[in-house]
């Protein structure tokens, strides 16, 4: 690609960052999403959870643009082969272009929703592309409806302009939406995943670990999360939170599990499973034992079969000791 189109599609992505007068419709827009989102009293937390993806394991909202995208990517070129056959060799395919717009219509409506679920937890220059990637995405929106409802009243010609430049627009927002996941790392899984320490490793003491009470420890450079429960077992996990690096050792303990300060993940205490959103992504388990008085953690290797983040609790304390003399491996 030349190196000035290059150039145009990196100012194109990076200019809404700085466009500051964005930042009060953004906030306005995000408190009637939140009204709205709390309108759903007690289903709020489920309906949220499947919009973000939690159940899947993966953020909804990028899989779905695949939908629009690609329906009304086909409705176009049905279009162009139509027009290059002059409407005569393949009659039906107006119908098959009219019916790829109405369900790109459907893939965008669940696009908007799930967008505008993962955007309002987005901050600064993220939240200002975001916003311009959701208007641009609506504006394409209408213009497909537009087209879809001049090809249903038989004015092809005026359905194929708009959907052209439906397609143009969404194709633009498209190029927004990639640099918030590749350039803002919005959907992206923040979690620290690299594999060290591979071996038990100091981490703290464990009389400075209060029940119930997250406590951050600095394991040879990687931070983890330290939880002791009521019945002295003392489990392990990845510090930063990986939906946006939120530092669980701020956060709280529930029923439920680990709560993120900063957008209210929830993970489970048993495993760093995900049992809210936003986050789709686990997080990283580490095995733990207490030896001397002090806890050590090691890696539980993130391949397919690994056994558990296993715990030792600190009955086992004596026993430990006798079997491992070193407390360093
Ligand atoms: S950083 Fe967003 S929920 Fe943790």
């Amino acid at each position: 690609m030349p190196s000035s189109v290059r150039a145009l599609i990196e100012r194109a992505t990076t200019a809404p960052e700085a466009w500051e007068r964005l930042d009060r419709p953004s906030y306005r827009a995000e408190h009637v999403l939140g009204v709205s989102f709390n309108a759903l009293g007690r289903a709020r937390g489920p309906v949220v959870d499947v919009l973000h993806g939690t159940w899947l394991g993966h953020p909804l909202h990028p899989a779905l643009t695949d939908v629009p995208i690609g329906s009304w990517t086909a409705a176009l070129a049905l279009d162009a082969v139509d027009l290059v056959g002059g409407g005569r060799r393949t009659p039906g395919l107006a119908a098959a272009s009219r019916t790829c717009t109405a369900v790109g219509l459907l893939g965008a409506a669940a696009s908007v929703v799930t967008g505008l679920a993962d955007w309002q937890h987005t901050h600064e220059g993220a939240r200002r592309v975001g916003l311009v990637h959701a208007l641009m995405s609506t504006t394409a929106t209408g213009l497909q409806l537009a087209s879809w409802h001049q090809r249903r009243r038989g004015r092809t010609p005026r359905g194929r302009v708009l959907g052209l430049a439906g397609w143009a627009v969404v194709t633009a927002s498209a190029a927004l939406g990639g640099a918030l996941t590749y350039r803002h790392g919005i959907g992206g899984d923040h979690a620290d995943r690299s594999l060290a320490p591979r071996t038990f490793t100091d981490a703290l003491p464990v009389a400075e670990l209060r029940d119930g009470r997250p406590t951050r420890a600095d394991v040879d450079g990687v931070r983890v999360v330290l939880l002791r429960d009521g019945a002295g077992r003392v489990r392990a996990f990845g510090e930063e939170c990986p939906h946006l690096r939120g530092p669980l050792s701020e956060g709280w303990v529930t029923r439920e599990g680990l709560v993120c300060p900063w957008h209210g993940s929830c993970f489970s205490t048993e495993d760093g499973s995900v049992v809210h959103g936003p986050a789709t992504a686990p997080l990283p388990r580490f095995e733990t034992r207490v030896l001397g008085g002090r806890v050590q953690v090691r890696r539980v290797p993130p391949v397919p079969g690994a056994s558990p983040g296993s715990v030792t609790t600190l009955e086992q304390q004596r026993e430990d000791e006798q079997e491992v003399p070193d407390a360093r491996h």
